[in-house]
């Protein structure tokens, strides 16, 4: 089995302290990793709603049990947003504290990017919206790759600025709560809301990339919600199915999802001209602990070089990338130039790894 990722249960209830090793690339003079840009992340902020639910406070209602919970996927607890909060209150709050974070104001932001699947209206899109609630007269949009939707945005952002949009506000928020059948215990205890957020700007001196995302759509239904789209618009019947929920085929995802992002991150080490050894941080999405320990073993990441929140906030979707890389830092884990492999995968199905050196805001 491989090694438990610091601060998670394992499925073995195996304990282990978020330790804070010395990042051995932290410090060195080196030459920027083959195909990255010249991209920083300028700031960085995240929020969680207040109200925290634990895996008992599920079983009070579901056929569940913590026990289950932990050994199965890693989860503790999870934040669930309130009545009437919505996605755009979720990425305003993290954006505002990313744009704090980086010293800019509303009036700096060139382009605004939300990551999300679950915008706060099918149509309009949710971005204008977390635009004008923060005051930020600009372009915004909404992008959609599921779960791997941060590193998509991190991508289409990274082309943004290269091509001389800056800074630019990229946010991944989620209420993931709102889109799982509560009597359904095989999705609803995996999920949690949240949001994060970065400023993105040039700089010479950063190294962001290079990029691996990947896609394969031949058959959607392994992960999706069926009803209420173009295919199969939803009507009473469906609705008395459950079939506006999401659902998925658990082992099939697990599988897909550790060969995946393994394959993915390995691809950008080798584009980089780099091995698991130059990488000092390995941030996954945080869908189930099993499948980044899966990963990390297949990669070879030692344990102490995985930073983990899913204990904390169980599956974020594209917030789950942003909220991980703020943990870390409070953790004191993200030291000036601390090199952090990201890789995540989605419904789609979709996935996405890149490496990003950490630059201090
Ligand atoms: N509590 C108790 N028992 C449960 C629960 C629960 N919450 N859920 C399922 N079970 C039962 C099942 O009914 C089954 O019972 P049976 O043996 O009597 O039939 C048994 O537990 C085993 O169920 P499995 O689904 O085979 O359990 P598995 O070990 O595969 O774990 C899990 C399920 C955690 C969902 C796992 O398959 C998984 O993590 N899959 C990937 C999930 C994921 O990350 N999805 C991505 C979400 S979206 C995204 O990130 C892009």
């Amino acid at each position: 089995m491989p090694e438990p990722a610091p601060g998670l249960r394992t499925s073995d209830d195996t304990f282990v302290e978020h330790t804070v090793s010395p990042h051995p690339h932290a410090d060195a003079t080196r030459d920027r990793p083959t195909g990255s840009f010249g991209v920083a992340i300028l700031g960085l902020g995240t929020y969680l709603p207040d109200e925290v639910v634990t895996n008992d406070d599920l079983a009070a209602t579901l056929d569940t049990s913590d026990e289950w919970i932990r050994a199965r996927t890693g989860i503790e607890q999870r934040h669930r947003a309130a009545t009437g909060e919505a996605t755009s209150d979720i990425a305003v709050e993290a954006a505002r504290r990313a744009l704090d974070d980086a010293g800019l104001v509303a009036s700096d932001v060139k382009m605004v990017l939300l990551a999300t699947s679950t915008p706060d209206y099918k149509i309009a899109a949710c971005a204008p919206m977390v635009a004008a609630k923060l005051g930020i007269d600009a372009p915004a949009m909404d992008l959609n790759a599921a779960c791997s939707g941060f590193v998509y945005g991190l991508q289409a952002a990274t082309g943004m600025v290269t091509a001389g949009t800056a800074p630019i506000l990229l946010i991944g928020a989620e209420t993931m709560t709102r889109i799982v059948d509560p009597s359904d215990r095989s999705v609803s205890i995996l999920f949690g809301d949240g949001g994060g957020a970065v400023v993105l700007g040039p700089d010479e001196n950063a190294e962001l990339g290079p990029f691996d995302l990947g896609s394969d759509g031949a058959d959607p239904s392994g992960l999706y919600i069926e009803a209420g789209g173009s295919a199969v618009p939803v009507d009473a019947e469906m609705i008395d199915d459950r079939r506006h929920f999401l659902t998925m085929r658990g082992r099939e995802i697990y599988r897909f999802a550790i060969a995946n992002m393994s394959a993915s991150s390995q691809r950008v080490l080798d584009q980089a001209d780099l091995t698991v050894d130059d990488v000092d941080l390995f941030v996954g999405h945080q869908a189930n602990i099993r499948i980044l320990n899966g990963v990390a073993a297949q990669l070879g990441v030692p344990a102490d070089r995985c930073h983990t929140t899913v204990n904390l906030h169980g599956n974020t979707s594209s917030a789950s990338i942003p909220l991980c890389l703020g943990d870390a830092r409070d953790h004191g884990r993200l030291p000036d130039g601390t090199r952090v492999l990201l890789t995540a995968f989605g419904a789609g199905l979709t996935w996405g790894s890149t490496l990003l050196t950490w630059r201090n805001p």
